[in-house]
């Protein structure tokens, strides 16, 4: 870590101030980057003073262990050069930079590309001898196949992929490395998991937030660009993997893609079968009235664009025949009910007595706590033969006790160089190509409405096999 240089493009910005910094700050209060110097670059022509100021009111909002005492250390760190995204400009942080130096664009997506020709440019992409450049950028990349094949040519320009970090801050939860480990790490799981002894898998990520004041970005993405795509993909693929011979970043991204690979194709002619959207609506939480989306303010009275999204992904190899994987997300749901529910097929034969066995179901739960639940049968008590349904539950992290944001996890790793938790380029363009019929089928007509408050369009039922149910959104 000594002598590691961290630029933030886009210093000034939300990004910075929500999530890296209050990131940083706790690595810092963890004494694990004490030797990194933290440079903020943007355009606002600011003293380092006056950005100091600005990111010491930040974490006193946003990181909630701060202290005086502690950030008096922290910004001792802190740097600010103010210049717009142009080689000239990058020029004149050449001698603030370390010969190890992460650069991180906080910047709205349309930057990523000029950002990184930019920083190229003006020479920043190589690195003196001993030391090494990389480059971290967030999702969305791209907004369809084409444009993410755009991107990466732009980045490719200057950088090599192994310097490029994409960041899908899912893969740095806790929740999701915990799938990882809680499937490998279990003798009694790999035998049962697969088509003969799954039925089903349900990924829902429900949120309770409508567009907040997002409204440019959200009504042009859509959840199938913001939240599908990339999270609830990546979750989908990590539940899949087959086993890794080696812990390697680039032998875990080669099973992930070899399960994106083995997707049937959706195509144009069934997009209906394997894709539901819908739109919220003026709804309730309780007492409280919601606005419907076409009423939340910047959002054009006549949008189209899907507020919730679900998916009915099939995988065709060995492991996972004929097994439905059902994705969904939606925004003002009736709740921020998170997991990752996989349901077991029936018993195979008639139980003691009668006794009536409901299917089990392993549930990795994301939100609100992180926590796994095993659904188990088990004797009701009493003189009868009956059963009835336990749930094996083990809490994970508590809800604000001892919680990563995904940040600290993702920027340790970038400065390390372990590329694990960052996605290549050919997942984001399996991801992409799989889509693509769902993006151009739903350019065109209207979203099913659902309330706001509500688990969503019903008609999000006609993705199930017949038996099947949603497992509820509360
Ligand atoms: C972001 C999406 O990537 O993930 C947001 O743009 C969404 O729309 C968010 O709310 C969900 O992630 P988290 O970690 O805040 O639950």
């Amino acid at each position: 870590m000594s002598d590691t240089t961290l630029v933030i493009l886009g210093a000034t910005g939300d990004l910075t101030q929500r999530l890296l910094m209050p990131a940083l700050y706790r690595l810092h209060r963890l004494g694990l980057t004490k030797d990194l110097r933290i440079l903020g670059y943007a355009m606002e022509k600011w003293s380092r003073e006056r950005f100091e100021n600005h990111i010491h009111k930040a974490l006193k909002s946003f990181a909630p262990d701060y202290t005086e005492a502690q950030w008096k250390r922290f910004s001792k760190q802190l740097d600010y050069v103010g210049g717009q995204l142009d080689p000239d400009d990058l020029g004149r942080i050449k001698d603030k930079l370390t010969p190890s130096t992460l650069f991180y664009m906080a910047l709205p997506p349309p930057l990523f590309g000029p950002a990184s020709q930019a920083l190229g440019e003006a020479g920043l992409a190589s690195a003196p001898r001993g030391g090494w450049r990389r480059l971290v950028v967030e999702k969305p990349f791209g907004t369809d196949l084409a444009s993410a094949k755009q991107l990466r040519a732009q980045m490719h320009a200057h950088w090599e992929e192994n310097q490029i970090l994409r960041i899908d801050h899912f893969l740095g939860k806790e929740a999701t490395q915990n799938l990882m480990v809680f499937r490998f790490a279990n003798r009694f799981l790999e035998p049962v998991w697969n088509a003969q002894h799954i039925a089903q898998v349900q990924i829902t990520y429900a949120e309770t937030l409508g567009v907040e004041k997002r409204a440019g970005y959200y009504d042009h993405a859509g959840a199938l660009r913001d939240m599908l795509q990339n999270h609830l993909m990546q979750l989908f693929s990590l539940a899949a993997i087959e086993p890794l011979s080696c812990w390697d970043a680039d032998v875990l991204r080669d099973h992930k893609v070899e399960v994106l690979r083995s997707v049937k194709p959706i195509t144009a002619r069934n997009v209906d079968k394997h894709a539901v959207r819908g739109q919220y609506r003026a709804g309730k939480a309780g007492r409280k009235k919601l606005a419907g989306y076409r009423s939340e303010p910047g959002i054009p009275k006549g949008s189209n664009t899907e507020t919730f999204a679900a998916l009915r992904l099939e995988i065709d190899n060995w492991r996972w025949q004929g097994v439905p994987f059902y994705l969904r997300s939606g925004k003002r749901l009736a709740s921020n009910c998170s997991e990752i529910a996989v349901q077991f097929r029936d018993v195979p034969g008639p139980l003691p007595g009668g006794v009536k066995a409901e299917n089990n179901w392993m549930v990795f739960r994301m939100k609100p706590e992180q926590g796994m639940d095993l659904i188990a049968n088990a004797k009701l008590p009493g003189l009868e033969l009956d059963g009835h349904q336990v749930t094996l539950s083990a809490p994970y992290v508590k809800a604000g006790e001892n919680e990563f944001s995904a940040y600290e996890q993702l920027l340790m790793d970038a400065i390390e160089g372990d590329r694990s938790h960052f996605l290549r380029f050919d997942e984001v363009e399996w991801a992409w190509r799989l889509l693509e019929p769902v993006l151009k089928r739903w350019q065109k007509g209207a979203p099913d409405f659902y309330a706001a408050g509500s688990d969503g369009p019903s008609t999000q039922d006609r993705l199930l096999d017949s038996g099947q149910h949603w497992r509820p959104v509360a």
